[in-house]
């Protein structure tokens, strides 16, 4: 059994993530995010509690785990004390147990006001972003110009340095924008007074990391959003600007390629996408509705309605692919207790012609319909199992349908989201 295990979204975020890290985190020493920000928003519930984390990681809510944030996270000072508050104000002990990579870049406000002003600017062809600011920060990280957690050590210095970036952006905001600047004292005072409140959570978290994998300590990566939402391997470009896919981990946690020994595709057992941009399998009629409805389908981070649809094996069988999965955790199948009849994706048909490859360009998606195999509903309620044995038959049909169309075992099921309606089929962890 695998000690190094990342834990990825096969689809477009939201999959349950955070209650699969959760469940898995009781048996592991780290968990580490590598990618993202605070545009996550992964749920986790204990005792009808319901915990929403967006840049801490969900091992928080396990007494023993380490909690790394890494440095390909673009780390937002004023979201994670809120969060912190929040944690502390539910009774959780955060102390001591949550790490920051000293090479991961800061969001700083005139990110977010950034991302709100493009997404403006681009009309009815917005992306639907989160607004957390993601964009903009990797921009300046690619660009070169980006503020790293390490700038905060030297305060004169950082002062200089951001001082730089305020008048920068303010010149974009003003000239491009014709909107009013922003308050360069204001956001000078309020980050330096982050940059000391941050110092006890720096360290090198790769030296952390490395160290853990020599005392054979068992890790789990914490991936965010999901596969479709890689900014290469995505619906460009609706997708967002991080590496949501295996592929990441290595780079934003700074461990050798090779390390992981197992993926997680965690996987709902329909398809649901939040924010713009195509998605073949969309239901906008009433079962689209019902899925919505039954699935508590809207935002963790920004309570948005998401759109929902049938299970896409194209989808997920290219998730697969480009993330080397090597086990799918099957979520949220209790939501579809009350249909007669199921429909599956197993391709999609482009001017008479079937493909079954996920395209890249966007047109053709658009231009995709679904090809559909039905399978008959189990129409009972599933919540209450805890084995693969108390399942009924045709649950076990829809599963070993879907493991068939992906070509990847199911080795988690989830019926509910508490952390005790999980039905592990075989165990991931030693
Ligand atoms: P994440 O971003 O991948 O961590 O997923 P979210 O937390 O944004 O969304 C998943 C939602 O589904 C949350 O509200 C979870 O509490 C909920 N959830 C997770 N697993 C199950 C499940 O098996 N059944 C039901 N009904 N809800 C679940
Ligand atoms: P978790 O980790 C679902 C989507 C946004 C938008 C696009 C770009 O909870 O699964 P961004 O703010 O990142 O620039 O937005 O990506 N998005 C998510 N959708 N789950 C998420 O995270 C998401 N994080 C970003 O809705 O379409
Ligand atoms: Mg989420």
């Amino acid at each position: 059994m695998a000690k190094n295990i990342a834990v990825i979204g096969a689809q477009w975020g939201d999959e349950g993530k955070g209650k699969v890290i959760d469940y898995l985190a009781g048996k592991a020493d780290v968990v580490v995010r590598a990618q993202g920000g605070s545009n996550a928003g992964h749920t986790v519930v204990i005792e009808g509690k319901k915990y929403a984390l967006h840049l801490v990681p969900s091992g928080i809510l396990n007494k023993n785990a380490k909690n790394i944030i890494g440095n390909g996270v673009v780390f937002d000072p004023e979201g994670f004390f809120d969060e912190l508050r929040k944690l502390e104000d539910d009774g959780i002990e955060t102390k001591g147990k949550i790490f920051l990579s000293d090479r991961a870049h800061i969001v700083f406000s005139y990110h977010k006001k950034l991302d709100a002003l493009a997404e403006n600017a681009r009309g009815t062809e917005n992306i639907g972003t989160t607004l957390k600011g993601i964009g903009p920060c990797y921009m300046d990280k690619i660009e070169r110009s980006g503020l790293r957690i390490c700038d905060m050590e030297d305060i004169s210095d950082f002062r200089t340095k951001l001082s730089a970036q305020i008048d920068a952006k303010n010149e974009i905001i003003t000239k491009l924008y014709k909107e009013e600047p922003l308050d360069k004292e204001e956001i000078l005072i309020k980050y330096i007074e982050y940059a000391e409140r941050l110092k006890p959570y720096v360290c090198d978290t790769s030296v952390m990391l490395h160290e853990a994998m020599l005392d054979q300590k068992t890790v789990l990566f914490e991936g965010a959003q999901g596969t479709m939402l890689d900014l290469d391997l995505g619906t460009y470009p609706y997708v967002t600007s991080s590496h949501p896919v295996s592929g990441g981990f290595p780079v934003g946690s700074g461990i050798g390629e090779g390390r992981i020994e197992e993926v997680v595709g965690i996987t709902k057992a329909y398809t649901t996408r939040v924010g713009e941009g195509p998605f073949v399998t969309e239901l906008l009629d009433e079962t689209g509705g019902l899925i919505r409805e039954r699935g508590n389908e809207y935002g963790a981070t920004t309570g948005r309605p998401r759109r929902c649809g049938w299970f896409d094996s194209v989808v997920v069988r290219y998730s697969a692919r480009v993330n080397g999965t090597t086990a799918t955790a099957l979520m949220l199948l209790d939501v579809l207790d009350v249909f007669p009849e199921i429909h599956v994706c197993y391709a999609y048909e482009h001017k008479g012609k079937i493909i079954e490859n996920f395209p890249a360009s966007l047109k053709t998606l658009q231009e995709c319909t679904p090809v559909y195999k039905t399978v008959k509903g189990w129409e009972t309620d599933i919540s209450g199992c805890r084995t693969w044995e108390e399942l009924p038959e045709q649950t076990k049909v829809y599963i070993k349908e879907i493991e068939t169309l992906t070509g990847i075992p199911v080795k988690i099921v989830s019926v509910g989201p508490r952390r005790d309606q999980t039905i592990i089929r075989e165990e991931i962890i030693s």
